[in-house]
Parts: structure tokens; sequence; C-alpha cells
């Protein structure tokens, strides 16, 4: 096959794993041609770490660049849609980290462009396509639990700033917990359980400010404008009943990552800002036990959907991590705030298939 040529807008904190990746696990499928960022230091660093021929001055020069098919977005999130429009208005396939954009009306906009000019648009995250949430799949749909009943989800931590170098935008529009963290939850759940149909929400923030412990920025406080604890109901097309709560203001709980419940068993399934396992389920009245994981990709395996778009590009067949997911994952996320305000329950305006499940035996690097 004929590789795919990438460049990359964005070279913050999370692009190192998307670059070893690209260019040694993916790299019979895909060629990073080139790197940019508003700061030279950081596209630099990346070049020379990861041997990428060329810096772009600017986003644009990359989109003028005829070789390039996939334009791999790692901006911040109210940055995403600026990027990933421009991109598609060149005519480059866009892959986004999440979320898809901070409005609907903006992630409509993407979708309703790449659907017109027949471009791939595709949006983090692609943790659902790892082994774990892959074998959480197969025992679901094999019927290991019988079908489905309802789903629990649980994220909880206390936010960024003690890590991250740049941790303001967790808390601006499109920052807290739901819009950072829900990717990965609401993305495994459609993955396992399918669309939603109505869900409701209550959301509230305890601090009004946040005080950063990282570097460089110590001791810096930022004002707070998203909430940052969020619980909500969805009702699944399927009739499952699922709850979530994800909170940037809880410090801990033992509470699983997510749970599905079924009417023979329990699936207790892994992190899904993770690749791997474990996997746990009971049925019955038996005792939880371990399964072991039947996929491929069960290391940090981000740029995994890249790969994917990329083969989907050269065969025509469907990638996973696409609009059409990202777009409903986003109208969930948006929704438990519309409810909170309003008082009432948010009927989706959007729906999505689930992804096909990842092939079973395949070698690393490979994806069909
Ligand atoms: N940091 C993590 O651990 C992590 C994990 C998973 C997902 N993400 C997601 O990845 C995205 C990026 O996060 P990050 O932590 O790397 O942020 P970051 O602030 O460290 O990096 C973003 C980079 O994008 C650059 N940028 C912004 N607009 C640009 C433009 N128009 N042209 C060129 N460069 C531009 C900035 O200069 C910056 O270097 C976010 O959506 C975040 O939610 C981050």
């Amino acid at each position: 096959m004929e590789k795919v040529i990438v460049g990359i807008v964005g070279n913050g904190n999370i692009s190192p794993i998307y670059l070893k990746n690209l260019t040694t696990v993916f790299n019979r499928i895909v060629t990073v041609k080139g790197v940019c960022d508003l700061i030279p230091e950081r596209s630099k660093k990346a070049a020379e770490s990861w041997d990428i021929p060329v810096i772009y001055d600017t986003m644009y020069d990359m989109f003028k660049d005829d070789e390039i098919e996939i334009v791999l977005n790692l901006t911040t999130p109210k940055q995403h849609h600026g990027v990933a429009i421009e991109a598609l208005k060149h005519n480059k396939n866009t892959h986004s980290e999440k979320p898809m954009s901070v409005s609907l009306d903006d992630a409509k906009e993407l979708f309703d462009i790449g659907k017109e000019k027949g471009l791939l648009v595709g949006v983090a995250p692609d943790t659902f396509m790892g082994a774990g949430i892959q074998t959480c799949r197969k025992l679901l749909d094999d019927g290991y639990i019988g079908s489905p009943i309802g789903a629990a989800a649980y994220m909880t931590g206390h936010g960024h700033e003690t890590w991250h170098p740049d941790p303001e935008f967790y808390y601006e529009q499109g920052g807290g917990p739901m819009l950072d963290m829900g990717p990965y939850y609401v993305t495994a759940l459609i993955n396992l359980l399918g669309p939603v149909k109505r869900l409701t929400g209550t959301s509230h923030s305890m601090f009004e400010t946040r005080t950063i412990t990282s570097e460089p920025k110590y001791g810096k406080v930022i004002p707070v404008s998203v909430d940052t604890h969020v619980n909500g109901i969805m009702e699944f097309e399927n009739g499952a009943v699922g709850s979530i709560v994800m909170s940037f203001d809880m410090w801990k709980s033992e509470h699983p990552n997510i749970e599905i419940f079924g009417t023979e068993g329990t699936m207790q399934v892994p992190d899904p800002n993770g690749f791997g396992g474990p996997v746990r389920i009971q049925r019955k009245d038996g005792d939880f036990y371990e399964m072991p994981l039947t996929h491929q990709y069960n290391e940090n395996c981000r740029g995994v959907a890249v790969a994917d778009m990329a083969m989907a590009l050269r065969t025509g067949r469907e990638h996973r991590a696409n609009s059409e997911l990202a777009y409903h994952v986003l109208d969930i996320m948006l929704g438990f705030g519309k409810s909170s305000r309003t008082g009432k329950h948010y009927e989706l305006q959007t729906s999505c298939c689930r992804p096909q499940p990842m092939p079973m035996n395949v070698i690393p690097g490979d994806l069909d």
C-alpha cells in the first residue's frame, strides 16, 4: 500500500506519543512529513526528536503542501475547530484531538463540509480501538453477560493543574471533566451499547479558581469558567440506561471506571483513557474473574485512528473514529449541561452507528 502522508499541527504535551507511534508502530501505513507549532521551539524539538523532514512556519504552509493527505490537529480544544475547518477548506482529511469542537454548531460545520467535499473527518479518542475495550465489545456481542440493562461510568480526579505545564485550557470553554475526559467514557459506552436517544444532567462547580502547582506556572491562580462536577443519566436507543459522573472536584473513588450490567452478569470495563485491561466479568451469582484480552493494541497506541483513517483512504472502507461518532459524543456531552440549565430532559439531535469492531488476528502495526 502506498503510505499516507501526514502533517501535525500542534507539537505540545500530547504530541510525542503520536509522533512515536506514527513513526514506529504504524510506519508501514503512514509517513509523518512535517510538523508545525505557533511556538517554533516546539516544532523544532519534535522534528529533531523524530527525524521529521519538514517544519512548516504556519499551518497554512502545511495546507498548501499537496503531498499532505491527513492533517493531525493536536491543538487545544478551543482551537480544534479553526484548524480543522481551514484544513478541510484546503482539501485535507483531518483528525483532531478531542473534543470535536466546543459547540455543536461548529461540529456540524465540520461534519457537513467533510461530507460535501468527500473528505474524512476523524476525532480522538482512539482508545476504544485498543485491546481492553475491543475485548469487552466481543464479550458483550457474544452474549457473555446477556442483554444489556444498564451501565455506570465514573471518572474522578482533581484536575490537571498539578502536572500539565499549561493547564488553563482545562478550565475554559471546551475544558472541564465532561469535555476533557468524557470523550473516552462516552465513546466507549457508544462502542459497547450504541447511540443515546435522551438524557438528563445536573452539573455545577465547587471551586471558583484553581492554583497551578506544576512548573513553570507554579502559584498562578486561574479562573474556572466551566462546570467541574457533572452527573448524567443516558437512555440508549437499545433500551439500556446508563449513569455517568465526571468530576475534577472529587479527590478519589474506588468506583470502577465503567460497569455494564446485563441480564446474565456484569462486566467491568478497563480505564477507557487507556488501551489495555483488565477486563473482569461475573455471571449470575458468581464472583468476578479476569478475562484474557482477545485483541491487538494493549499499549499506549494513540494514533491508531490516524492509521485507521489512512487505511480507509486507501481501501474506501469506513474509518472508526469518525465524525458521525464524535458529533454524537459531543451532542451527549454538551447535552448534560443543557439539561442542567433547563431542568428538562434533552433529546439528542444526533445519532450514529457503532464503529466496526477491530479485527482479532492482526500483527502489531496492521489494522486489516
Ligand atoms: N496532554 C495530555 O496528556 C493529553 C492527553 C490526551 C489528549 N489531549 C488533548 O490533546 C490536545 C492538546 O493537548 P496538549 O496537552 O498537547 O496541549 P498543549 O497546550 O501542550 O499543546 C497545544 C499546542 O498547539 C499549538 N497550537 C495551537 N494553535 C496552533 C496553530 N494554529 N498552529 C500551530 N500550532 C498551534 C500550541 O502552540 C501548543 O504548543 C487537547 O485537545 C487535549 O485535550 C491531551
